[in-house]
């Protein structure tokens, strides 16, 4: 039997009352799953993951997540399923008065993990990453390729029931990009549902995964 843990249901957004960026999209994902999402530029994927992370409303339809859908209107619970969220912004939303440190590990905080467990799991993906000996440096002070990184680290550090990346691989080079791919797949094995979007068609068909193609806020069957 399928075990659905996302599922959209005649999706659609509209912006500012015209702006049609999701056309009716329908999209089941089974749990376990590591699916990207590509489109050129303006195809909606953003908006897609701001309708998953419940930061914007669809216009009409209904999104399922877990237990959660966007019709529930005790919003109560919505910081209960974005527990479950690890979460790549689009603009990384790091926290700027912050170490690297500091930052890598609110994931865990916000769980709370203990204390022993937070050190060491911080640790792992600093080194990881390759960012342990920033550490105490703060995000304006590393490269945008290791903020992106970081950002990254902060998504997966939980192993989350579900990962969402926003164009992931913009502005890493080649070498990390692959480093990070396989990064997703170990999480992916793990038991995260991985969802990553990106305009780079070549990157997202030399991974075996499954392809959800969007295009002018339509999924192209
Ligand atoms: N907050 C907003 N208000 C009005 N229009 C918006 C808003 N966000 C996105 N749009 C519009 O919705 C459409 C889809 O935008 P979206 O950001 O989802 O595309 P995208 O696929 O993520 O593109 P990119 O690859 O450039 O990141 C675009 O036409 C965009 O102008
Ligand atoms: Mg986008």
């Amino acid at each position: 039997m399928k075990d659905i843990l996302i599922k959209l249901q005649g999706v659609s957004k509209i912006y500012d009352g015209w702006r049609n960026a999701l056309k009716n999209v329908d999209l089941e994902i089974e749990k376990g799953e590591f699916l990207f999402l590509v489109g050129p530029n303006g195809a909606g994927k953003t908006t897609l993951l701001k309708l998953l992370w419940m930061e914007e409303e669809p216009s009409s339809g209904v999104i399922f997540i877990d237990k959660y859908n966007s019709l529930e209107k005790n919003k109560k619970r919505l910081p209960e399923l974005r527990q479950k969220i690890g979460v790549v912004f689009e603009d990384l939303k790091l926290m700027k008065e912050r170490t690297l440190e500091e930052n890598l590990s609110l994931p865990l905080r916000l769980s709370g993990k203990k204390e022993k467990h937070i050190k060491s799991r911080t640790a792992e993906l600093l080194g990881a990453f390759n960012l342990y000996p920033k550490r105490k440096s703060f995000p304006k002070e590393i490269s945008a390729g290791e903020r992106k990184k970081l950002a990254i680290a902060r998504a997966v550090i939980n192993e989350p029931l579900i990962i969402l990346a926003d164009e992931p691989f913009g502005g890493l080079d080649e070498k990390v990009t692959f480093e990070i791919i396989d990064f997703f797949k170990e999480i992916n094995l793990k038991g995260s549902t991985v969802l990553l979007t990106t305009y780079r068609t070549d990157i997202a068909k030399s991974f075996k995964g499954r392809i959800i193609q969007l295009e002018r806020g339509e999924i192209r069957k």
